[in-house]
């Protein structure tokens, strides 16, 4: 088994990029979007299992106005313009998050292509929108309350917003070293890998290199190697 299927991606540097270029930093939120179509199918194509993509968290509600209604007017073209490709290369999609503050459209049209893919076996693409790692950990523990469930971390897992949800290699892009609140419990055994290059720029030549370097680091778990207890007998 592959030791790299489950990937998440923090998908950052759009601002930086478009006002280092003396442009909006909306500007830089477009460019990314179509990064995320190239990234997207270049995950399908490699076989993963999954990918997560942090579009928009909960934090970022507080930025001003104009701008958090672009990104919702962007989601809302990248859903209209993906769907074919989303649909043909058996992608099943999901939005993880509180994203109830979108528009009905919007919604709506999250609604269908989540209920059109949800049986497709292909990659399965997630978009961490509205999304909080603190509010997913909370909505958890009161899920498991509610319908009295004992508290264990298979059950837990099961009330995240994704069932199948460890991942195994978490990028950010942009320069920055930080997880900002993204899937706190599912990256407990991830590999990380943070690269200077921010998403407008992020190629899937380099989305590639980067699974494939980390598919070679050895992943312990907390174990020790087979080679080192037999040394530790001899
Ligand atoms: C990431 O890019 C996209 C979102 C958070 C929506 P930023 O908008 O954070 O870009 P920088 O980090 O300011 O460059
Ligand atoms: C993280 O980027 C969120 C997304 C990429 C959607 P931010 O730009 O919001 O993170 P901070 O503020 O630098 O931690
Ligand atoms: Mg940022």
């Amino acid at each position: 088994m592959k030791s790299i299927q489950n990937v998440a991606i923090i998908m950052d540097g759009n601002g930086r990029w478009a006002q280092n270029r003396f442009r909006p930093r909306i500007w830089g939120h477009v460019r990314g979007a179509h990064v995320i179509s190239n990234i997207s199918e270049r995950a399908s194509d490699l076989g993963l299992n999954s990918l997560t993509l942090y579009a928009f968290s909960t934090e970022n509600l507080s930025r001003p106005e104009a701008e958090v209604s672009f990104l919702f007017r962007l989601l809302d073209k990248f859903l209209i313009r993906e769907e074919k490709k989303i649909l043909e290369n058996n992608i099943q999609f999901k939005v993880l998050g509180d994203f109830s503050f979108l528009n009905k459209k919007t919604l709506e049209r999250i609604s269908n292509l989540e209920n059109k893919t949800k049986e497709n076996t292909g990659l399965k693409l997630r978009f961490a929108f509205g999304y909080g790692g603190r509010s997913e950990i909370l909505r958890a523990c009161k899920k498991l309350n509610e319908n009295q469930e004992e508290i264990s971390e298979e059950n837990f897992s099961k009330a995240l917003y994704d069932d199948e949800s460890d991942i195994d290699l978490l990028i950010r892009t942009g320069g920055d070293q930080r997880i900002s609140n993204f899937l706190l419990w599912q990256i407990a055994y991830a590999e990380l890998f943070f690269t200077k290059t921010p998403w407008p720029d992020f190629t899937t030549q380099e989305f590639s290199q980067i699974i494939q370097d980390t598919s070679k680091r050895e992943r312990r778990f907390g174990q020790i190697l087979t080679e080192s207890i037999k040394e530790m007998s001899l």
